[in-house]
């Protein structure tokens, strides 16, 4: 396939936290993936897994106590990384990259009409022309009537709110879209809406999502491959069709076979026990108190093995 969207490589990525003295926390480790223009992958893990992280690092829209200690990401042959803070929003936010945070549609402005705030993006963006017009384009575009650009947030249901973030998302015509857990504050029937929505902007438009969510269920949907997460570590890459019907990584096959259960908080949990204080992570595999296959090896750290469609980081495979 031949497409003139932008590639992303990223390549060895670490992210601390630091949070008050001597306490780092290691939210992502030594993570590498690439996604060709126009290609989608999913990041799934359990919360607190550095998934939010590793979006935010790549929309350069981390939290001021992180840093970046290692790592790359290119977009095409751009480290963006390393790129200034102007140059960044000049070319690259909103215009190659987006992304839809963790519960935006919580943060829309209250006092302002959507299509208001919608020309505002465009405008702060240097825009020019009939701003009006192209924000109602960007209405039809995500199924919601026009007459929803005159109104409020708090006129509008969860879904509709959804709907206006993700338009809000596309004003600049990205070819990259990070959807951080786009569908989990929304009902079920509302959640595949959603779902179907990005799908059908993914193919419209032929733009990568980076669909980040801790339901495999809602990965399955969009992406064209998966990358595992445990610990700030990506344990298994794999194209879609591997992931499910080929899981390697004990940690992705417990992720499949268990069905999601509500604890006595009400909390989802599908795995017994917890993972280690990414302040103070173990020498070996990360997985290794809770995997059913643990053996003396995984006192050491595994490396990256290749497979079929990308790598798993396991001992049993060795
Ligand atoms: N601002 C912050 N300061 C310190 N630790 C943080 C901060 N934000 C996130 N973390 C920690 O980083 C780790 C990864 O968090 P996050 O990227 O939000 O995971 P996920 O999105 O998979 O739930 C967690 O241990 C979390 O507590
Ligand atoms: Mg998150």
């Amino acid at each position: 396939m031949i497409c003139d969207k932008s590639k992303l490589s990223v390549l060895n990525l670490n992210v601390h936290y630091l949070e008050g003295p001597g306490r780092v926390i290691k939210a992502v480790n030594s993570v590498s993936f690439e996604i060709m223009g126009g290609e989608s992958i999913g990041i799934a893990g359990e919360s607190a897994s550095g998934k939010s992280t590793l979006g935010s690092a790549i929309m350069r829209n981390l939290e001021p106590n992180a840093r970046i200690i290692g790592g790359s990401i290119f977009l095409d042959n751009i480290d963006i990384v390393n790129l200034a803070d102007t140059d960044f929003d000049r070319e690259i936010r909103w215009k190659k990259i987006a992304m839809i945070f963790q519960g935006a549609m919580n943060t829309l402005d209250p006092v302002f009409p959507i299509g208001e705030q919608m020309q505002e993006i465009l405008r702060s963006h240097g825009v020019e022309g009939s701003l009006q017009n192209r924000t109602l384009a960007s209405l039809d575009d995500v199924g919601l009537d026009r007459s929803v650009a005159k109104m409020y947030p708090h006129e509008l249901s969860g879904g509709m709110k959804q709907r206006v973030v993700i338009a809000m998302s596309l004003l600049l015509d990205p070819d990259i879209l990070i959807a951080d857990e786009p569908t989990t504050a929304l009902d079920v029937l509302v959640q595949a809406q959603i779902i179907k929505l990005l799908k059908s902007v993914k193919i419209k438009r032929g733009i990568s999502i980076i669909i980040i969510s801790h339901d495999l269920g809602v990965i399955s949907e969009i992406a064209d491959k998966v990358a595992i997460m445990y610990s700030g570590e990506i344990v298994e890459l794999a194209n879609s069709q591997d992931i499910f019907s080929n899981p390697k990584h004990p940690y992705t096959q417990l992720l499949i076979s268990s069905v999601p259960k509500l604890d006595s908080k009400g909390t989802i949990v599908s795995l017994k026990g917890q993972p280690p204080d990414s302040a103070n992570l173990p020498e070996g595999c990360y997985f290794l108190s809770r995997c059913p296959f643990a053996m003396e090896m995984c006192r050491k750290k595994p490396s990256p093995l290749n497979t079929a469609s990308g790598f798993v980081l396991c001992w049993l495979y060795e």
